[in-house]
């Protein structure tokens, strides 16, 4: 095998941002798309040019045809379908979040040290350069010692037209504005942190369906450094991280969706005085990197970047900033699995 053959589990609206990098990367094609009806399967593949098209998602995992699945279900699937893909022999890439509970966590992957298959969460902002350089200039000693973490992802969806039937407003199909864009603050504060918070405090704004559509976190690690995190569905499209340290500090204007609608590729570095000099990033597609980080995996036997390690934090952490905002009092990250 010198190339991975790709299928997509769902026709959802990111499959777009993924579909043009596996075809750009050079050992990864895109063979397959499963839907729950094969009417949408045929119409997606005709209109995204995809060979074959599979009216159940099982059908595909069964086919023998496919290596990789990119798994893009709503976040209450990704555990079920992850187990099943893998018990089929097919290496999982899965959306973030990875699941929503420490058990569906634990049991995906055991499901991949059982069968030897690859299994990676799909945070692709990890796998670009502009990431990779923060984490080697915090790593440099360019800040000094990091003391305190800012990050926000939040965008308009209450109210918006259509929100109601969107899945992310909806409890059972795991929404809220923590589990879709709060795992990006979450994620980022623990890759510059080295490691999950030993304790946390949140505070959850829930609107009418229910689930959080504003929460507010401090993240606690040893050494009295913190990260504080923003996620929200009510305030305007804002994304932006400042990493603060005794020598400075790094504005990150971009660094979720970096590049994306045209964004120039840099950081600001503040110095203390507060003179800003601006460090240049490579442009790189967001996504191609989580593509071609699995191609690798799975041809070369290379640990996946994001290792499951850093994912059940991820989900651990997240489980006690929501432990934490229902019981209005701090959560110390050791009373989760
Ligand atoms: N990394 C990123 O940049 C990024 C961005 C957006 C979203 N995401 C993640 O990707 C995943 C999908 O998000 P999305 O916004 O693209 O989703 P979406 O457009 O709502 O699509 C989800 C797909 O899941 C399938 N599905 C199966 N059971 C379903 C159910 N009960 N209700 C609704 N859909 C169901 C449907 O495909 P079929 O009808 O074909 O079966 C549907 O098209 C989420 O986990 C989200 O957190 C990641």
């Amino acid at each position: 095998m010198n190339k991975v053959r790709w299928g997509l589990l769902s026709t959802a609206n990111i499959n777009r941002q993924v579909i043009p990098p596996i075809r750009v990367a050079e050992r990864a094609e895109l063979v397959a798309v499963a839907s729950r009806s094969q009417a949408s399967a045929d119409a997606y593949a005709a209109r995204w040019d995809i060979p074959r098209a599979f009216g159940s998602y099982q059908a595909m995992l069964d086919s023998g045809e496919i290596d990789a699945v990119y798994i893009s279900l709503p976040n209450q699937l990704h555990a079920e379908w992850t187990i099943r893909a893998l018990e089929a022999g097919v290496n999982v890439l899965c959306e973030k979040p990875f699941a929503i509970t420490m058990d569906e966590v634990d049991a995906m992957i055991a499901a991949a040290n059982r069968t030897g298959k690859v299994l990676a969460e799909a945070f692709m902002y990890r796998h670009h350069p502009q990431t990779k350089l923060v984490g080697e200039w915090v790593n440099s000693g360019l800040l000094g010692d990091v003391t305190l973490v800012r990050a926000v992802f939040s965008f308009s969806l209450v109210g918006t037209p259509g929100s109601a039937n969107n899945v992310r407003l909806k409890p059972e199909t795991g929404g809220g504005a923590l589990w879709d864009v709060g795992v990006y603050p979450v994620s980022f504060a623990q890759y510059v942190m080295g490691g999950p918070p030993e304790w946390v405090i949140g505070d959850r704004y829930t609107g009418d369906s229910g689930v959080d559509v504003s929460l507010q976190g401090q993240m606690h690690y040893s050494g009295r450094r913190v990260a504080q995190i923003s996620a929200s569905f009510r305030n305007p499209y804002q994304t932006q991280v400042e990493v603060i340290g005794t020598a400075g500090r790094l504005v990150i204007n971009d660094p979720f969706r970096i590049g994306v609608d045209g964004k120039s590729y840099f950081v600001e570095f503040h110095r203390p005085d507060d003179e800003i000099e601006i460090l240049s990033v490579p442009q790189k597609e967001l996504y191609l990197g989580e593509i071609e980080d699995m191609n690798a995996a799975i041809l070369d036997g290379q640990p996946p970047y994001v290792t499951l390690e850093e994912t059940r934090n991820h989900v651990r952490t997240v489980l006690a900033l929501y432990r934490s905002a229902q019981m209005g009092a701090p959560v110390a990250l050791s009373e989760l699995p």
